[in-house]
């Protein structure tokens, strides 16, 4: 019995060891961890248990018959952050470069499998050379299977990806299909082909960090979700953000005990908007002054941030934030924030999160670019986003609100459970200039009569009374009351119960 302890023993520290040491230095040498170091930084301590740490590759062409290390290249398993179960993956760059071979994507199909039994979360740490050249068209159909199994889960459990090195071609079209990515600066980069391709296809120069680093996908294409500085930093928010989130679309988010009172006065927000309905203020300090303890969790910070979403938590419940942000293009909706914000408003309706949508928006953002680029196709996802979600929706409406961006902001006619507007609000089909000079067009040549028109036009419609006249705003609402307000409709929402109509699936427009 001790020769088979001692042999199980050895290759579990095979196992262990991966692609060796000099390749773990390499790796170290690079800023970045092992694929268990990682895991080890990513779950509580001492939670981890492995499977599939013996697994091999099958594959006997270009000598690989006499090249195996167990384990094939990904760390698979589950464990706790925070004693919540998560089932996590992690490539290892040292063993054939992460590269994932018809066994490596059997392991991480076999975890998501399970995942979505038990109904958990899976993350998957990623850092590989792509699809295992050596093994053709059997790596092709592991990623297949992996990515079907991405779509099977979307919405059923969070899916969270984290790019700690490469990931091109085929290999990126799985975290794209998960809910967040996250990034680690520097080290890691994502692209369907990479620089060499591009300068023979479209001459044009670029750099693997250019064409694809983190900072590209936070701030250009919007790829990606946030970008830190090293693997530690990620993880961690991995961590933070696996807090908010529940384990499955089975149950409600985790309640997180707050001592923050949920009828705080916040006397400041009284002053926060300007006297000047056109000089700028910063949307975030509503947000930080009105959730529990200043903590506000924001996804895609960097991109599109004429609007700001991400979670929070108010009385201890995970809410997601929707925010229109006058500080950048006055808070105007364009494609970018359109796309942006529906996908997350459709993350939280996947999850039962409620939506609370702070709202100061002039409009649709004009110009050709704009509508070339299919504004009306894009704005569109947003007002299907809010449209079909049946979780709670409170709206506070603190500027402005004007035309269908009025309506497209969780408006009381997309089934909006509380809409609540400050007192200064301004809700109108247009600004009272724009208005009065199509509308009173022969008035044109004369501009005192004009300004008479734009006072008169301000006086009864730059105010939140013509819409709580008809009950399509719930209450106007102090500034300094607005965290009281939204605890309490929270509360009241606890057990809404709103279904759609049975259908396969919604044809939002793509
Ligand atoms: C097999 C691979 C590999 C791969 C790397 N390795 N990529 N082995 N299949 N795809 C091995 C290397 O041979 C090397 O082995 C070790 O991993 C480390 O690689 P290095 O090149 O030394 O590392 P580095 O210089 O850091 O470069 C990393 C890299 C580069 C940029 C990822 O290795 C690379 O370009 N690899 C090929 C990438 C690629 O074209 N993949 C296929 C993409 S198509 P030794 O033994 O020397 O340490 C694809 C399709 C997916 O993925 C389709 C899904 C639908």
């Amino acid at each position: 019995m001790q020769d088979i302890l001692e042999q199980l023993e050895r290759k579990r520290a095979a196992a262990r060891l991966g692609g060796g040491p000099k390749r773990i230095e390499a790796q170290h040498g690079k800023g970045k961890l092992t694929a268990r170091e990682r895991i080890e930084a990513l779950l509580d301590e001492g939670s981890f248990e492995e499977w599939d740490m013996f697994v091999e590759h099958r594959c006997t062409d270009f000598g690989m018959a006499d090249n195996k290390i167990p384990g094939d290249g990904v760390v698979t398993g589950y464990g706790t952050i925070n004693g919540r179960l998560v089932f996590v993956f992690s490539q290892d760059f040292t063993v054939f470069g992460g590269a994932l071979s018809e066994a490596h994507a059997e392991k991480i199909c076999k975890i998501m499998d399970q995942a979505m039994k038990v109904g958990a979360p899976v993350i998957g740490l990623n850092d590989s050379g792509g699809a295992r050249i050596q093994e053709g068209v059997a790596s092709l159909g592991g990623y297949a299977e992996v990515f079907q199994r991405n779509v099977l889960a979307s919405g059923v459990i969070p899916q969270i990806s984290v790019i700690m090195g490469p990931c091109a071609g085929g290999a990126v079209y799985s975290p794209a299909m998960t809910d967040f990515i996250f990034m680690v600066k520097d080290t890691s980069y994502m692209f369907v082909t990479g620089p060499e391709v591009v300068k023979t296809v479209t001459h044009e120069e670029v750099t693997a960090e250019e064409l694809g680093g983190a900072l590209t996908h936070t701030t250009r294409s919007g790829v990606a979700d946030r970008a830190f500085d090293n693997d530690i930093e990620a993880l961690l928010m991995v961590r933070r953000l696996f807090n908010y989130l529940p384990l499955s679309n089975r149950e409600k988010p985790p309640v997180r005990r707050t001592g923050d009172p949920i009828d705080r006065c916040e006397p400041s927000l009284d002053t926060l908007v300007p006297d000047n309905p056109n000089k700028p203020y910063d949307m975030k300090e509503l947000i930080l002054k009105t959730v529990d303890d200043g903590d506000f969790f924001e996804i895609q910070p960097e991109y599109a941030q004429n609007i700001i979403v991400g979670f929070a938590r108010m009385d201890g419940q995970t809410v997601g934030i929707v925010a229109n942000q006058p500080l950048v293009l006055a808070g105007c909706l364009d494609i970018k924030s359109s796309i942006k914000a529906a996908r997350f408003v459709r993350f939280c309706d996947a999850f039962h999160i409620p939506v609370i949508t702070f709202v100061d928006v002039p409009g649709f953002l004009p110009g050709t670019a704009q509508e070339y680029g299919g504004i009306i196709k894009h704005g569109a996802k947003l007002l299907y986003a809010y449209a079909e979600a049946t979780v709670p929706k409170i709206t506070v409406i603190t500027r402005k609100a004007y035309g269908g961006a009025y309506d497209v902001m969780a408006s009381k006619h997309l089934r909006g459970d509380v809409n609540l507007a400050w007192p200064n609000a301004e809700i109108a089909v247009m600004g009272a200039k724009g208005a009065v000079e199509i509308i009173f067009r022969e008035d044109k040549k004369d501009p005192a009569k004009l300004a008479e028109r734009e006072a008169e036009y301000k006086r009864r419609f730059a105010n939140p009374f013509v819409a709580a006249e008809r009950g399509y705003i719930d209450d106007v609402i102090l500034p300094h009351e607005t965290r009281k307000r939204i605890c309490r409709s929270l509360a009241m929402l606890k057990d809404k119960k709103l279904d759609n109509p049975w259908r396969k699936h919604g044809n939002i427009p793509l």
